[in-house]
């Protein structure tokens, strides 16, 4: 009898795979980092291979650490860095050229064209988004454009065309040797090629971007009773257990977090930072700078929709400091140092190192760090990285407010940097809410167990994850308006010398 299920988490920087019991408890995990590659300044790319061999490493180690066979398991689902995009050989399952990262601003010159002809939100009623080097879509026209053998599979039907979700699912599936083609429908949303309201490709936009249908994947819903085929035996798991969840890492964690109701929200504190609004089953559009977005859809039910806030970087900003800047050993360092001084002595950081993402879709946008003085010392500027991830979710929450029609009343926060107490209470502080952090603050993978899960029955509904949520720590405002109000004018003036950098 199957007593566990288990997710594979494909993130930016890392790759897991955890094994979660029936109460949503962790039961065995393992993790490996993969290569950050920068071939120029703005490009960001990874080893889809390193990517797939790692995957596989993470599983065989959670299983032997934890003592936990694969034919244990009920289930797995996988959660991915959305928008990464990879395109590969379907006969040797070899990549044309590295995964492009979500991060990568390499699309600027495609964007431009495409905004050219009928503005940055030429395609927003259609696809929620709006131009945007972050999407996936200009990606693969990238590829096919700059990569000649890619293009040529492409023309002979030989290349496949998929965000990480699907290279991992073809490869779990089988590989070259019939694996499942398939990309749910939350990482679809994410390509700037599907159209929200069908949940089709788009072949208008695809026409105008120049991408074949054929190296598209097929699109399935977040929790799949289908299955998209079982693992094979002489895979990492060493057994045929069902493949069936697939959910985008920031869409895992809003299923992770239980917002199943319209007007429940999380915030993820990650590489980047993603507040996710659950809104309903219709799509609503953003007046105010967020994106449309899939939250999930369950198998023969209706699909739901969320409001996205997209920070490009958060925790990438505290990795900076370290391997940039060597200011030190050990990422959470960075709390003891800005825990030195009462505030950042009026200086800010703004970390638009990919452009600025929402509410302002800004790629000419370039990283600033004004108001320095002799005074500014590091434990300074390690307060200012802290409180930038915390001041762009300020600038989310309010869009959020406006767009919404209702005010935030609490947030529900998760991701690495939830560990970091001066940062979360600065975030309470300066949103005048509580934030509220869950035991199980893996909330990501725990979203895609949970879409898989569902799917074979292994849990019986909403109801059940309700209750698997429990609260670890809360975290109260305790800041004066005055104080509040002019720290956030100062981050504004802050954001005003990031734009228009890039010609
Ligand atoms: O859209 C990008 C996002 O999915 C990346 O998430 O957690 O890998 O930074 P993360």
């Amino acid at each position: 009898m199957a007593k566990y299920v288990g997710a594979v988490d494909s993130g930016t920087t890392s790759s897991r795979f955890i094994i979660f019991d029936e109460k949503g408890r962790i039961v065995g995990l393992d993790q490996k980092e993969h290569r950050q590659i920068y071939p120029q300044p703005g490009w960001v790319e990874h080893d889809p291979m390193e990517i797939w061999n790692n995957t596989g490493e993470v599983i065989k180690g959670a299983l032997t650490k934890s003592g936990i066979k694969g034919s244990e398991l009920a289930a797995i689902g996988i959660t991915n860095q959305r928008e990464t995009t990879v395109v590969w050989d379907r006969n040797t399952g070899k990549p044309f050229y590295n995964a492009i990262v979500w991060q990568c601003t390499r699309t600027h010159e495609i964007c431009k064209e495409l905004t050219a002809d009928g503005g940055q939100d030429r395609f927003r009623e259609k696809t929620g988004l709006p131009i945007a080097t972050y999407f996936s879509g200009p990606k693969i026209k990238w590829i096919l454009d700059n990569v000649p053998a890619a293009r040529a599979a492409s023309e002979r039907g030989e290349a496949m065309f998929g965000t990480i979700e699907s290279w991992i699912i073809w490869w779990l599936t089988g590989g070259p040797k019939g694996g499942a083609h398939v990309t749910d429908v939350t990482n679809a949303s994410r390509t700037m090629l599907m159209d929200l309201h069908t949940l089709k490709w788009d072949r208008e936009i695809m026409e105008i971007m120049g991408i074949p249908a054929r190296g598209l994947p097929r699109i399935v819903p977040s929790s799949d009773q289908a299955t998209w085929g079982p693992t094979s035996e002489s895979g990492p798991l060493g057994a045929r257990v069902p493949v069936c969840g697939a959910v985008g890492d920031q869409q895992a964690a809003l299923v992770g977090q239980t917002c199943f109701a319209p007007g429940q929200a999380k915030n993820t504190y990650g590489t980047g930072c993603f507040l996710l609004m659950h809104t309903g089953h219709e799509p609503i559009q953003s007046k105010h700078g967020l994106i449309t977005t899939l939250a999930y859809q369950f198998s023969g039910r209706k699909p739901s929709y969320c409001l996205e806030g997209s920070i490009a970087i958060a925790g990438a900003l505290v990795q900076w400091l370290r391997d940039n800047l060597r200011m030190f050993e050990s990422a959470p360092e960075v709390e003891a140092l800005a825990g030195k001084v009462e505030d950042t002595g009026g200086m800010y950081i703004v970390p638009a190192f990919s452009g600025l993402y929402a509410p302002y879709w800004r790629p000419d946008a370039r990283g600033v760090m004004v108001g320095l003085t002799r005074y500014i010392n590091r434990n300074h500027i390690a307060r200012a990285v802290l409180e930038a991830t915390a001041y762009q979710t300020k600038d989310i929450v309010e869009a959020m407010n406006k767009d919404s029609g209702v005010e935030l009343k609490t947030l529900k926060a998760d991701g690495g940097m939830v560990y970091n107490e001066l940062l979360m209470q600065f975030q309470s502080d300066l949103l005048n809410v509580p934030v509220v952090r869950p035991k199980v603050a893996e909330t990501t993978c725990l979203g895609a167990a949970y879409a898989a899960g569902i799917a074979v029955g292994f849990w019986s509904g909403r109801e059940e994850l309700y209750n698997n949520w429990e609260e670890d720590k809360t975290w109260h405002p305790n800041m004066t308006e005055a104080v509040r109000a002019e720290g956030y004018k100062g981050w504004k003036k802050a954001i005003e010398r990031t734009l228009d950098w890039v010609d």
